[in-house]
């Protein structure tokens, strides 16, 4: 069991929670693993129809833990605990229920273009800030974001790497609802309860459906993703952006 990620699974649910408040849910290595292997006992577990993936009502996570990438090498990237975990939500055949409130940043947004049904609360706030560190797009954000929002939105959120809000979200496609934070994980387990009361072989046929026409496609693009980010943590404009975050915290 993972100190950051805690897993229940109840009702026909299988919930994984990202709990590293201190750091707003940074991903680490270790983190990627346990949700790594809480998906694949959820795809394993005949029990559960419905995966709900969440941080806290304030924070879902601020993405890939920026000390682990300053640490790490070039091309460490494509066979990593983070790649892992994106090839594992890529493939996952069952529905996924995604809760944000507060930052959903580089991974922490890329992930929900995995999910079925986003739910954030008004406050929540989505940044692919890759392009700002110097990085590449992953998590197949460079296939599937100009699909859901348009190439010039796509290309605006990419290039420019500024947050947006749950409103921006909602009308770019990348969140089903906007729900008042009290509510947030209760309403997010109230529409896990009502897929996982469907037929699970029907939903997971349905989902199938959907992705298909993206799947092969997608697989080859966050593999060529992975290349050139890992080619990009070790150029000087990615190790300039990634030391001035923590000089920014020192200064
Ligand atoms: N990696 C490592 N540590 C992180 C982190 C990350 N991605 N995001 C936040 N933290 C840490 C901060 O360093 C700080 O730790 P400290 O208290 O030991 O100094 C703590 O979490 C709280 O963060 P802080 O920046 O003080 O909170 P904030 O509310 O002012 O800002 C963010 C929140 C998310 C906007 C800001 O932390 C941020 O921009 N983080 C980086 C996000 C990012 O670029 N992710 C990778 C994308 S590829």
């Amino acid at each position: 069991m993972s100190t950051h990620v805690r897993t229940t699974t109840a009702e026909r649910i299988a919930s994984i929670e990202l709990h590293r408040p201190e750091k707003k849910n940074a991903l680490t290595g270790e983190m990627y693993q346990a949700m790594t292997a809480a998906l694949a006992r959820a795809e394993a577990d005949d029990d559960v129809h419905v995966i709900l993936l969440h941080g806290q009502a304030d924070c879902f996570t601020a993405g890939n833990d920026l000390a682990d990438f300053l640490a790490a090498g070039p091309g460490a990237v494509a066979d990593s605990a983070a790649a892992r975990f994106l090839a594992a939500i890529r493939t996952a055949r069952k529905p996924i229920v995604a809760a944000v409130g507060g930052v959903a940043v580089g991974i922490g947004t890329t992930m929900l273009l995995h999910c079925e049904l986003v739910y954030a609360t008004p406050g929540a706030r989505f940044q692919l800030p890759f392009v700002t560190l110097g990085l590449a797009p992953e998590g197949g954000s460079s296939l599937l974001l100009p699909m859901r929002v348009g190439y010039q939105r796509a290309a605006e959120l990419l290039l420019l790497g500024r947050p947006f809000g749950a409103e921006a979200a909602v009308a770019a496609g990348l969140v089903n609802q906007v729900v008042p934070e009290a509510r947030l994980l209760e309403h997010a387990r109230e529409v896990a309860l009502a897929v996982a009361a469907q037929p699970p072989e029907s939903v997971r046929l349905t989902k199938e459906l959907l992705k298909r026409p993206t799947a092969r496609e997608l697989e080859e693009r966050m593999a060529e993703e992975l290349r050139l980010f890992g080619e990009r943590l070790g150029s000087p404009e990615a190790r300039a952006a990634l030391g001035a975050f923590f000089q920014r915290k020192r200064g």
